[in-house]
Parts: structure tokens; sequence; C-alpha cells
């Protein structure tokens, strides 16, 4: 199969991955308006229905800091951190000055920090994730008791993974708080449009 860098059918590895975000980020957040991406919006509204006292968040895979848009619309108080592998969207979200830590990372290794979190986000990031089976144990770590994890998956990726089976291995770990239905992701992009849609997930730390 040729190696196709699209959106919709896969970039390729990380380090293209980076590259492709690193030459998108100047225009990221005009595009994904123009696309009509309302994900990290209704994300934000199912954490807090799930959760009420939230005074530090991880956003994990952060990009241009969109979520974290959200998230101080609804509460200023909160403090953010976040981590991304593209640098060119870490600096755009440096310059929103609403994060207060940001890590150049990929999400697939831990971040060394040294307190926990009362919730962690994940949105529009999910396909990327090569190894999803590793990544929930440290998610857990970031977490105090009771924490949220709140994620964004593509219902096709959701399937063909059997995330459904995947979460269910955690339960020692997380309880499924809430699932979705299949919600629009990007739906003024023709390759999206109303055929790719996206669950929003939430689940708490045990
Ligand atoms: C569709 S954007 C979503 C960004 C942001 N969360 C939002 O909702 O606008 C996907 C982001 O995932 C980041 N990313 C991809 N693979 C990653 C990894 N392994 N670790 C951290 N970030 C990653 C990309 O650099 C990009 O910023």
């Amino acid at each position: 199969m040729p190696k196709t860098k699209s959106l919709l059918d896969g970039i390729g590895n990380q380090k293209e991955t980076e590259r492709y975000y690193d030459d998108w980020a100047t225009n990221y957040d005009e595009t994904l308006k123009n696309w009509n991406y309302k994900a990290p919006n209704k994300a934000v509204n199912i954490l807090f229905n799930l959760k009420k006292n939230i005074i530090f968040n991880l956003d994990l895979a952060c990009g241009t800091g969109l979520f974290g848009e959200e998230l101080i619309k609804k509460n200023n108080k909160i403090i953010i951190d976040g981590c991304d592998i593209s640098s060119k969207s870490l600096k755009i979200t440096n310059k929103k000055n609403l994060y207060r830590n940001l890590f150049k990372q990929s999400f697939e290794k831990k971040i060394k920090l040294n307190h926990k979190y009362d919730s962690v986000s994940m949105i529009g990031s999910m396909t990327y994730c090569k190894k999803p089976n590793l990544l929930f144990p440290i998610i857990f770590n970031y977490l105090k008791k009771n924490g949220i994890f709140i994620f964004t998956h593509r219902v096709d990726l959701w399937i063909k993974q059997d995330f459904d089976s995947l979460i269910h291995s955690y339960n020692k770990l997380f309880k499924f708080n809430y699932k979705s239905r299949p919600l629009n992701y990007l739906p003024e992009n023709i390759n999206f449009s109303n055929k790719v849609k996206i669950r929003i997930v939430g689940l708490k730390k045990i």
C-alpha cells in the first residue's frame, strides 16, 4: 500500500506526524474553525458534567491549545499542563498564555511529574496512539483517585481496535463513566463530513 499522508488514512510514523503538525501549526486553528471542529467544546461540557471540582488538568497532545481555551472559558482558575510532539504547535499554545507547563513529549512516554491531576484530556489524538494498551496505565498514574480521563476516538478505529474490550480489560483501574453516541468530527471537511464520526469517552480512575 502506498504511504499516504492524510488525516483520514494516517500520516505515518511519529517523526512524520511531528513534521505534519509543525507545518500546519500556524493555520491549524483557522482550518479547524472552518471545518466546524467542536470536539474540545463538547468534551469540556462532558468533563464538567462528570466532575465539578477540577483544579489540575493534563492535556495530552494539546496541539495549539484548543481544549485549554474551552476549559478556561468554563473556569479560569484551572491549572493546565500540556504535552505535544509538535514544537511549533506548542509555541502557539504558549503564546495564548493558558497553560502552565508545556512538555515537548509523546503521550506514549511517561512525563516526569511530581503531582497528580483531577483530569487528563486527550482530544482528537487517539488516532496517533500506536499502543493504546500501554497508554491507559500511564494515564492511571497521572490521575488522582476519582480523576477523569476524557478522550475522543474515531468510531471506525474504535471498532477496528475493539476499544470496548480494551477498556474492559482495564476495569480494575477505570470505571466506564461516559460513552457518547457517534458525533460529527470535522463536518465541513470533505473527507470526514458526516461519514467519519467520533465518540467522546470519560473514564473514572477507581
Ligand atoms: C488533531 S490534533 C489535536 C490537537 C488538540 N488536542 C485539539 O483538539 O485541537 C492532533 C495532535 O496530536 C499530536 N500528536 C500526535 N502524536 C502524538 C504523540 N505521540 N504524542 C503527543 N502528541 C502527539 C499532534 O502533534 C497534534 O498536535
